[in-house]
């Protein structure tokens, strides 16, 4: 199954993509994390992406583009996960025309929701463990002002029928089980192997 995190920043995408992907067998490609390793490996892209990144603002399409359907490409037959990645209309319709050539598409997009106040409280509490360059409170101040889905994005997966809402506010398990609700309605067995 191919499955979409969707969200705010810090309302945690990452956390829930890791226990889905963990439980599913499914791979969890994050596209910030494959970024941050790029800059920690100093490559070109890595150089590139930073100074975007810092800011809290969005990495060029063609960079994020090109990275992702690398990575794409290796996870063969498994069903993934992606967390923050489409963020942009032209990254969503870069995935659909590569999920087409091999006959295959988007089965579901999750969007969790939280409140600003909730989302700066968790990136803050995140920042003195992460060092998270972006995790800074100009940083994120930027992200959650022009990194939110915008309603394009969203709207691409909703008129498709493929969008489900999920509140980000509980607590991490309480989420969890919203999210392996949402995909045993659309069709996946949520076992979990614990
Ligand atoms: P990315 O790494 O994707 O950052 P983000 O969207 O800002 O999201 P975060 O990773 O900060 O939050 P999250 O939702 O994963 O939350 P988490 O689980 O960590 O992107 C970084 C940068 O890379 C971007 O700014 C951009 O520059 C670039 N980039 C990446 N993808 C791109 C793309 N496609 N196009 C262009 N540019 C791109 O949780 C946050 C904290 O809250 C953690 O401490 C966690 O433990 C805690 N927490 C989680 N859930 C709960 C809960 N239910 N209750 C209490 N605490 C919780
Ligand atoms: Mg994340």
């Amino acid at each position: 199954m191919y499955v979409i995190f969707f969200g705010p920043p810090g309302v945690g995408k990452g956390t829930q993509a890791a226990i889905v992907a963990e439980r599913t067998g499914w791979a969890h490609i994050s596209t910030g994390d494959m970024l941050r390793a790029h800059v920690r490996d100093g490559t070109d892209l890595g150089h590139k992406a930073k100074a975007f990144m810092n800011k809290g603002l969005l990495v060029p399409d063609d960079l994020v583009i090109d990275m992702f359907m690398a990575r794409l490409a290796e996870i063969g037959d498994r069903g993934f996960v992606l967390d923050g990645f489409p963020r942009t209309l032209a990254q969503a319709r870069a995935l659909d025309a590569a999920l087409a050539r091999g006959g295959g598409a988007i089965d579901l997009a999750i969007n969790i929701t939280a409140p600003d106040s909730v989302l700066v409280e968790r990136m803050m509490g995140r920042a003195a463990e992460s060092g998270r360059a972006d995790d800074t409170p100009e940083a994120i101040r930027v992200r959650i002002e022009v990194q939110k889905p915008s309603a394009e994005l969203l709207d691409h997966y909703r008129r498709a029928g493929k969008l489900k809402d999920v509140d980000g506010r509980p607590a991490v398990p309480q989420v969890t089980e919203a999210i392996m609700a949402a995909l045993g309605v659309a069709g996946v067995s949520p076992q979990s192997p614990r």
